[in-house]
């Protein structure tokens, strides 16, 4: 056998060295070096299984035969349509996420669901012994009898187990606890996360087996193991929400057999996670009818158009440096927006504390967001109601002009679906959203919709602007 060399490798980022270093020069993490033993690179004798490419002729691609791949639905409908459908055979699927956010709940739930449907699952367990798996299995109410679990962390086990059985998913909870002997370093470093990753990658492929692997990402947004691995997977999902509020929501980042733009929204409750199947009616749900800062806009979540409640609150401020706080729409958004809703209408911020809210836990990132910010904003700032059914979308430039945004007349139909029947849009996108049972207001600028929603003229000011 080959000597082996030790290196120092980044658990942050990967970065390798020869010598020990305190610092990362790539990544900037501290201490984040260990020992990796490199293991000598064997001439490969074959292709990694499974990513064998057969015969290496040229043929049309019309005569390539269709693969009729038939995917096992986890039963849950969220995490299907995330998934293109339901998983596809030898998939692998990173599950990535901050810890707590309920990575493993969603499996254990999508377990139980797919052993109930004839679906032969193994879970392996890292992190967990299997009595506390079986605990929480029966928290949710689960039917434990059909599901199998493997509380192990040796990767060479692990892949004897996995491969004896009959198993027809794999769930590998989570890739930072494993580890292959033959290679040094701790449980978690890059190299012991990248090797043991592709192994089981390997395995899955050749068995036809969709894998699942759950990987944490930290708190500070490193996404150690899971960014190594984005390139090895088929499928890399991201479970996303804040501790102490119930919503998350999975989104698909990388996804080799469906669309990126898919996201999932689910519930924490006591009982588990649930599935939001109606995620606009979620998020309005308390939403307190003719009061002023409350504007409703359809945002587009992926593929899927979802209506969020964005709150305004302007009030006087006693500091020199007045507040522009906000939760849930960028920061800097609201400063420019608030910058035009000045320089444009002369609403006199300046002196005022601002907080904006996307409320549910939502987070929004377009700027087709823009309008109902600035319109919220006002709306607290004159202290008047906009209409309780109407809802508002465009983008908002800094000359104050109201500007296109995309997938208009889902968002508008999605608004219609849930009972609005006005909406205020960007004033080059009027025309053309017929047969919509909407009364439709096209708006030039931020000045137009101040004037005739909430009945404020720019004295002194441009009319039009
Ligand atoms: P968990 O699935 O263990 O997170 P991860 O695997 O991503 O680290 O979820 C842990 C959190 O979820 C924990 O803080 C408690 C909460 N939780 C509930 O609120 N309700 C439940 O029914 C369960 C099982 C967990
Ligand atoms: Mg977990």
């Amino acid at each position: 056998m080959a000597k082996t060399k030790a290196r120092y490798v980044c658990r942050q980022c990967g970065f390798s060295s020869a010598g020990f270093l305190g610092r990362c020069p790539e990544c900037g993490a501290w201490e984040s070096f260990s020992e990796a033993i490199i293991a000598p690179k064997h001439p490969p004798k074959s292709p990694r299984a499974g990513y064998e490419l057969s015969g290496g002729q040229a043929m049309a691609l019309s005569e390539v035969p269709a693969e009729n791949t038939v995917r096992l639905r986890t039963g849950l409908v969220e995490l299907d349509r995330v998934l293109g459908g339901g998983l596809t055979p030898g998939a692998a699927i990173l599950l990535a996420g901050e810890p707590g956010v309920g990575k493993s709940t969603l499996l254990i739930q999508a377990a139980a669901k797919t052993a109930h449907q004839g679906g032969r699952l193994l879970y392996v367990t890292g992190e967990e012994s299997a009595a506390q798996v079986k605990l929480r299995a029966e928290r949710l109410g689960l039917d434990t009898s059909l599901l199998w679990v493997l509380p192990q962390t040796s990767l060479p086990e692990i892949e004897r187990e996995i491969t004896s059985g009959n198993w027809n998913i794999w769930v590998v909870d989570s890739i930072q606890t494993l580890q292959w002997p033959e290679l040094g370093g701790p449980a978690g470093s890059s190299g012991q996360i990248r090797e043991c990753a592709a192994r089981l990658i390997s395995l899955a492929k050749a068995k036809g087996v969709p894998l699942w692997l759950v990987g944490h990402i930290t708190k500070e947004g490193h996404i150690a193991g899971p960014k190594l691995l984005e390139h090895l997977v088929d499928t890399v999902l991201y479970f996303e929400g804040e501790r102490d509020r119930p919503l998350r929501i999975l989104r698909s980042f990388k996804n080799r057999f469906g669309s990126v733009n898919e996201t999932g929204v689910f519930e924490m409750t006591g009982a588990g996670l649930g599935e939001v199947v109606n995620p606009s009616a979620f998020f309005l749900a308390e939403r307190p009818k003719g009061a002023s800062g409350s504007v409703v806009t359809p945002v587009m979540e992926g593929h899927r158009p979802l209506l969020m409640e964005i709150q305004a609150l302007v009030s006087f401020s006693p500091l020199a440096m007045p507040r522009r706080q906000t939760l849930g729409v960028d920061h800097s958004r609201v400063g420019l927006l608030a910058a035009v809703l000045e320089k444009k209408v002369r609403l006199k911020l300046f002196d005022r504390d601002i907080f904006v809210n996307v409320t549910g836990g939502a987070k929004i990132g377009e700027p087709a967001a823009d309008l109902a910010v600035a319109a919220a904003i006002a709306s607290s700032f004159l202290d008047k109601p906009l209409p309780p059914d109407l809802v508002v979308v465009g983008e908002v430039g800094l000359a104050g002009e109201v500007r296109r945004v995309g997938r208009l007349r889902d968002r508008l139909a999605e608004a219609a679906r849930l009972g609005f029947t006005k909406a205020a849009v960007p004033l080059g996108e009027a025309d053309g959203l017929s047969g919509l049972k909407m009364e439709i207001d096209g708006v030039g600028s931020v000045g137009q919709f101040l004037y005739r929603h909430l009945n404020y003229t720019n004295r002194g000011g441009d009319r039009n602007q």
